[in-house]
């Protein structure tokens, strides 16, 4: 989909449809709303009045103008309650327009800036919202469908703003949010696909095809470098498959004059079986994404090759399938990790903390810092917050705090668990340094402390995003299956750091 913005009134717009607003509550609506209603007699209000457009946020109402104004159809979409409106809504309340639209097959459509009038938001954040919330929810994984039942797609959105001279500000929030929705939707493309086609090799040519087209600099290090290295905890989930991992290493480098480098590492399991500890046949199949936090990483230096802020980043992600066969790890093995550490392994199934410690070492060896590791870590992290929001970890309480702060605002939402040093007990093994498994309880803060052990000193914060990364069911502008988080919020912490840098 197209997104311009043009200056005008909506209301004298020959187009398909126009998408107008409207706040829970309201009777009489102002601004576009109020001026489409004046227009067509008051249908608007009258609906209102008969309780049938009640303002609720995501409601859509379609009336048609019957030649009346221009524009052939209004759609009044609801914003919800005043008082709770903010950036999130307005990219939820364009989803759901902009998808109603596209049922209709509708092809061009026309949008006022949500908020930017009375709901007191800034016009560029307006613009970046719907530029957000129409892509990220317009998007659907149709790559394997030969025929698409569909009636076509939504092919230009226009920006409608009354004052030509703003048109610049609306501009560059429409090409924000742009890379932003883009960079999650190939987040999205790449956990949606299936195990088959996304291998370790070819999600280290993903990032291949990236680092061409945006000039970042690749390593992709193999088996053989691994073992050079003595990434013995990667090697050894990888043992089993007949696909060779693949580390990928992917770098921005927008500071040239400085050494500083943000570290973000992504868990990428392509697919997992479990191995010889193997997961029930029953939903096995959602382990095709679980490479989310490798896509998610990838995702981030795409986006930041596009926007070129001056900030230096650079991706880990270590890539593998978890399967089991002759060759395979078993419970009971002894890893040694890049660090030395040894690692008692009790289920092959936490294979994606064992993958993390060598990357993690690695992230030390250059020197990145802070760092940021991003997985679909544990399965009690998804019992503990459900799909709402990820847990984060770290041993850094200002980063932390930064980045739930993004999260929040990106519709992202991270909440934090701790890692009080009890904890660290029940990750105690009795025959090496280590074991890979902390037991049920607490699964998902066990985990985080299996990592910190890695990490070291370095600063550093751990998003388990294996409640988030997947839904079952279509949420906001989330459709069903993968959701492109925490893209969106990697990459802001990314220009607010570069920002930060600068002042
Ligand atoms: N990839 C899974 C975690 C997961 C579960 C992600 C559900 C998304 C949805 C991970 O590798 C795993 O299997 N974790 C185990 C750890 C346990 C064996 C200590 C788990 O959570 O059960
Ligand atoms: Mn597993
Ligand atoms: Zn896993």
């Amino acid at each position: 989909m197209e997104i311009k913005a043009i200056s005008g009134n909506l209301v004298e717009l020959p187009i398909e449809a126009i998408v107008v607003n409207l706040f829970e509550g309201v009777k009489t609506p102002g601004g576009a709303t109020g001026a489409v209603d004046q227009a067509l007699g008051g249908v608007i209000s009258g609906l209102i009045e008969r309780g049938e457009i009640k303002g609720k946020l995501g409601e859509v109402s379609l009336l048609h103008t019957l030649g009346r104004i221009p524009p052939e159809r209004v759609v009044v979409v609801g914003l919800g309650q005043r008082e709770r409106f903010n950036l999130d809504r307005v990219r939820q309340a364009t989803a759901s327009a902009l998808r109603f639209l596209r049922k209709l097959g509708v092809k061009r459509a026309a949008s006022i800036l949500h908020g930017a009038g009375a709901g007191g938001i800034d016009r560029q954040l307006s613009a970046q919202a719907i530029a957000e919330g129409g892509l990220l929810g317009l998007y659907a994984f149709k790559k394997h469908k030969t025929v698409d039942p569909e009636p076509g797609e939504l092919e230009e959105l226009l920006l409608v703003e009354r004052d030509e001279s703003r048109l610049p500000e609306v501009n560059e929030g429409i090409r924000l949010g742009r890379v932003l929705a883009e960079a999650a939707n190939f987040a999205r493309d790449l956990v949606n696909e299936p195990a088959n086609a996304l291998t370790p090799t070819k999600m280290a040519e993903a990032a291949t095809e990236l680092a061409e087209k945006y000039e970042l600099e690749l390593e992709v290090l193999e088996r053989e470098k691994m073992e050079e290295l003595g990434m013995g905890a990667l090697l050894g989930v990888a043992q089993g498959s007949q696909q060779p991992p693949k580390f990928i290493i992917l770098s921005y480098r927008g500071d040239r004059g400085s050494r500083d480098v943000l570290g973000l590492v992504g868990k990428g399991i392509t697919f997992d079986s479990g191995g010889i500890s193997i997961k029930p046949s029953e939903g096995m199949g959602e382990m095709k994404g679980d490479m989310a936090g490798g896509a998610a990483v990838l995702a981030t230096l795409k986006a930041l090759g596009e926007l070129k802020p001056r900030i230096n980043v650079t991706g880990l992600v270590p890539a593998t399938e978890n399967m089991p066969s002759g060759t395979a790890l078993r419970p009971g093995d002894i890893l040694k990790a890049m660090n030395g550490k040894t690692i008692e392994v009790v289920s092959t199934d936490a294979e994606g903390r064992l993958i993390l410690a060598d990357a993690l070492c690695y992230a030390r060896r250059l020197g990145l810092s802070p760092v940021i590791d991003v997985a679909t870590l544990t399965g009690a992290c998804h019992v503990a917050l459900g799909d709402v929001c990820s847990g984060a970890f770290g041993n850094d309480q200002g980063l932390i705090a930064q980045l739930m702060e993004l999260g929040e605002e990106m519709g992202e939402r991270l909440w934090q668990l701790p890692l009080y040093e009890e904890y660290k007990e029940q990750n105690k093994s009795e025959v090496a340094d280590i074991k890979n498994s902390g037991g049920r309880w607490g699964g998902a803060i066990t985990a985080a402390q299996f990592l910190a052990e890695f990490i070291e000193d370095t600063p550093w914060v751990h998003l388990d995003i294996a409640g988030t990364a997947f839904l079952e069911k279509e949420r906001g502008y989330f459709s069903k299956g993968a959701t492109g988080i925490p893209v969106r919020t990697l990459v802001k912490f990314a220009l607010a750091l570069a920002k930060a840098k600068q002042s």
